[in-house]
């Protein structure tokens, strides 16, 4: 709650004040002082990047203006024309879409691999490898993938290994203690947690990091000070909200194991989901996204979205509110039929970001859309 904030002398304001301004009056003779939004070195975001950091026990962070300008200046720190990147195949539609269309364009090669492919990732190594990206828990399949083989091969060879760490949030998973050398949040999602912010992360060492603040300031990624405000105030709350998001899906799991009508529940706090083991012990808690299949396919869970009543259908996720989304017509829509269904994305598939309501609510309003 209280990292990076000012010392609490009297007279300082409890709240941190917003410094709503662009520019900074400066030293005459001097430039190494100056401060300016898209540099991303003025108050509203100095303070967030030191509680992120300090949340993920990383030495620095760089706030962006969306998880997509993370991932993009994360990896554009990292590789030239000419390099290879490894990357899982289980990764949200956007990066899927950075990765394979835009990279190919900058001259950077890009293999995806399958994760459950045994020593896949060895296998697909080159010469030219310069960095290892992959995302968990996976949007939208609720995957958790071990990072302990990967983190062996990327520290034995000296690559980098990146981890897309949005689904998980720092409460329930820090990458950077199971051998990643980044991490990258979409700050949309539990970060703030509202649904009001769009915002990015990336954490990893300090020389690194003002590496991608370099690529940040270039290409244009900062976010504006009122998304650093809101950002702030929404991570005050960052761990009673997933904790609590953590019971709420738990509850949601459990009753859905009981339902006819329900072909196949997707949740790693289950100990019937393909990746508990390695869930339970490299993270904290199971987190607050769920994957639904309904025993009547693509009819019957557009016909389910239609009749519920709490739970909105809208995209995006991690937020207070419970949200439910169809990933074929979302997240996903970059990839073709055939492709989803290889990486578990039926259609039909539901995604569901549970918020903080009243389980008994939540289950009541599943119950009667079922009905
Ligand atoms: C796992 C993951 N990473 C990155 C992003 C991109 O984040 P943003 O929409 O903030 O650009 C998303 C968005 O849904 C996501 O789910």
């Amino acid at each position: 709650m209280h990292a990076g904030e000012a010392p609490h002398t009297p007279g300082t304001p409890v709240v941190s004040p917003l410094y709503q301004s662009t520019s900074y009056v400066l030293e005459p003779g001097k430039s190494d002082d100056l401060l300016y939004p898209r540099y991303g070195n003025t108050p509203n975001a100095d303070v967030v990047q030191k509680r992120l950091a300090a949340l993920e026990k990383a030495e620095s962070c760089v706030l962006t203006s969306s998880g997509m300008g993370a991932t993009a200046c994360a990896l554009l720190a990292l590789l030239r024309p000419g390099d290879h990147l490894l990357a899982s195949r289980w990764i949200y539609g956007g990066t899927h879409k950075l990765l394979t269309d835009e990279f190919a364009t900058l001259g950077i090669d890009v293999t995806l691999v399958d994760p459950l492919e045994s020593r896949g990732w060895r296998k697909r190594m080159r010469k030219e490898t310069r960095a290892v990206f992959l995302e968990s828990p996976v949007n939208p399949t609720c995957r958790v993938v071990d990072l302990r083989p990967v983190s062996y091969l990327t520290q034995e060879i000296g690559l980098a290994l990146v981890v897309d760490s949005t689904f998980a949030s720092p409460i329930n998973f820090r990458p950077l203690e199971h051998g990643a050398d980044v991490v990258i949040h979409s700050a949309t999602k539990y970060l703030n947690g509202h649904h009001d912010v769009l915002g990015g992360a990336v954490l990893g060492t300090a020389p690194y990091i003002e590496e991608v603040r370099q690529k940040m300031i270039v290409w244009g990624q900062a976010p504006d000070p009122f998304a650093c405000w809101l950002l702030e105030r929404g991570l005050k709350t960052l761990d009673v909200r997933v904790q609590r998001q953590n019971e709420n899906a738990m509850r949601i799991a459990q009753w859905s194991t009981q339902r006819k009508e329900v072909k196949a529940i997707h949740y790693p706090g289950l100990p019937s989901h393909p990746d508990h083991e390695v869930a339970t012990l490299q993270m904290d808690g199971f987190g607050g996204m769920l994957g639904l299949e309904l025993s009547g396919g693509g009819r019957a869970a557009d016909r389910f979205i239609r009749k519920l009543r709490l739970i909105r259908h809208a995209p995006s996720l991690g937020g207070v509110d419970s949200l439910i989304s169809e990933p074929r017509h979302s997240s996903h829509t970059h990839l073709t039929q055939e492709e989803r269904t290889k990486v578990g994305i039926p259609d039909g598939f539901l995604r569901i970001s549970v918020g903080i309501e009243d389980a008994d609510d939540l289950i009541a309003d599943m119950e009667q859309a079922l009905h």
